[in-house]
């Protein structure tokens, strides 16, 4: 299965292929030589420091036809599954669950309990040098069809952007995601654009990383109150408050969304890919039935942190986007 790239050049720009395809790994049986296999890892973190994402033909890890094809029947059975089912493996915990049934909701509990597990091992052998300090974050299971979904601006998926979470602030560590398009027939298709460093250069200071930089590390107002009142509330360093604002800014500047450069990336049935979605704009067309493990690799284990959002933006702010908060406990 593959991964067609349809790349619309404006002008004045280059086509690259974003998706570095890996061949030489698969399920079951690892890297094809094994002598090989550190450097290679080393290689994979760099391709994905550069902005690519990697890709891999076919499901390279454990993941039973019998549980993609319950899966499946999910969206079809129980017309009630509105959102995404979310699993984090921390806690062994499923939410988001709408099925009534408590044989099926165990089930789906077992299924995405393995599917974390499996990605995260097939990860920690793919990419070894962040595998020691990475934390593991949600897994998802998306069952809704992308195309025409009506939401709100700020979460629309068809629109441009890079992650960022409001409410686990990363403090400048990276949003890792592993995605596995299960749908037997239809593809996945994204957008994506010009890389964040480019992005940034453009856009930075227009959606405001000078005051932010300014006057956002620390604990803001309302968060104390939170806090004073019991609330459980974010930390969010000046780089998570500037990200945040620079997902809703890209969502909402309409010219950049019409005029800018796109690349569709189609991702096959059984495709996998893997990216830095805070670096990596995307946006989801079409597409329904994805599973989804995302990581947080701590700025600290990159090979090249200079390449980072953080330090790109830090040498924009010409400071510290992270001091405050970085003492504070989450
Ligand atoms: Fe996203």
């Amino acid at each position: 299965m593959e991964c067609e790239v349809l790349i619309e050049t404006a002008p004045d720009s280059v086509g690259v292929d974003p998706v570095v395809k890996v061949t030489d790994f698969a399920a079951g049986r690892g890297w094809s030589d094994p002598t090989q296999s550190s450097d290679r890892a080393h290689w994979c973190c760099e391709q994905l420091e550069e902005g690519r994402i990697l890709g891999f033909e076919d499901i390279p890890f454990d993941f039973p036809e019998a549980d993609r094809q319950f899966l499946l029947q999910q969206r079809q059975s129980d017309t009630r599954v509105h959102k995404n089912i979310s699993y984090r493996p921390k806690q062994d915990a499923l939410h988001g669950n709408a099925s009534e049934r408590k044989e099926d909701a165990g089930r789906l509990h077992g299924i995405m309990r393995h599917y974390s597990r499996e990605a995260t091992e097939f990860l920690a052998r793919v990419l070894a040098p962040y595998a020691a300090h990475w934390s593991l974050d949600y897994a998802s299971f998306r069952p809704q069809e992308e195309r025409g979904r009506k939401l709100p601006l700020h979460k629309r998926n068809d629109l441009l952007h890079v992650d960022a979470f409001p409410s686990r602030p990363t403090r400048g560590n990276r949003i890792l995601r592993c995605f596995t398009n299960i749908n037997p027939n239809q593809p996945r298709i994204w957008l994506t654009t010009d890389q964040f460093a480019e992005l940034a250069v453009r856009f930075a200071r227009e959606a405001g990383l000078e005051e932010i930089a300014r006057n956002g590390n620390g604990r803001s107002w309302l968060n104390a109150l939170k806090r004073a009142m019991g609330l459980k509330a974010a930390n969010r360093s000046a780089y998570d408050k500037f990200m945040l604002r620079f997902h809703d800014y890209l969502k909402e500047n309409g010219r950049f969304q019409g005029s800018c450069r796109k690349i569709q990336l189609a991702f096959a049935p059984q495709f996998t890919w893997v990216c830095f979605t805070d670096s990596v704009p995307h946006a989801v067309i079409s597409g329904q039935f994805a599973v989804e493990q995302t990581f947080i690799v701590p700025i600290n284990a990159m090979i090249h942190p200079e390449k980072s959002p953080l330090r790109v933006l830090e040498r924009f702010a010409g400071r510290s986007l992270t001091a405050d908060a970085a003492l504070q406990p989450g």
